[in-house]
């Protein structure tokens, strides 16, 4: 996969960035320096493209995804992990999930599909990928999703339906529900950072 990676301390963890549509893997580096500048970066761009607009997996319209391309990049990038992580020599098992809008669809489609494919996730705007199938349990993983009351293309029934969904599977899931649309505020970025230090570094 198309990607970078910025190594800084390496007793931090590493934050896996995933853009959403039509962006690309340098979208993301601000948020995740504000919310740790010491963790290292692997940031990668979403191999599938519409109308020239990178994405992380194929959709059959807004909302609709092709499940069948949606399972196969997911194994894709969970497989990529392993090989980055050799590659570059990070603990496979510091990785923390950074997506907004399609890339919190894959991240989330990762904790739904792959045990510890990651250690934990900050998801903005993110939907519901897959219903119909049996999830891992992730006891002990923790999730922060943030989302807007406003989102024209995630209501506030599916943000509800998702945090349950990761709650069958033992996920603990902290949620900021804001007033706003679909971009990503300051103040989900400043509640996640908070999440951050409180569930994943302990400070
Ligand atoms: C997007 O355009 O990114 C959608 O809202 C989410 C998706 O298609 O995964």
């Amino acid at each position: 996969m198309q990607h970078r990676y910025i190594e800084k301390e390496t007793d931090h963890p590493v934050f896996l960035l995933l853009h959403g549509t039509g962006g690309s893997e340098n979208d993301l580096i601000p948020v995740a320096e504000m919310i740790d500048p010491d963790a290292s970066i692997l940031t990668v761009r979403g191999n599938v493209t519409e109308n020239g607009m990178a994405r992380f997996f194929k959709r059959l319209e807004e909302g609709v995804f092709d499940e069948e391309d949606l399972i196969k990049q997911t194994t894709h990038l969970h497989e990529f992990l392993d090989e980055a992580s050799t590659q570059y020599g990070f603990k496979r098992d510091e990785v923390i999930a950074l997506g907004y809008s399609n890339g919190a669809n894959i991240a989330g489609s990762l904790l739904m599909h792959f045990k510890h494919s990651v250690r934990a996730a900050i998801l903005y705007h993110p939907m519901v990928p897959i219903r119909d199938i049996t999830y891992p349990d992730q006891t002990g993983m923790h999730v922060f999703i943030g989302a807007g009351e406003k989102d024209p293309l995630v209501d506030v029934a599916e943000t509800n339906e998702l945090i349950e969904r990761f709650q069958s599977q033992g996920i603990e899931v902290e949620a900021l529900i804001t007033a706003g649309s679909h971009q990503l505020t300051h103040d989900e970025i400043a509640k996640s950072k908070q999440w951050y230090e409180s569930m994943i570094r302990k400070k």
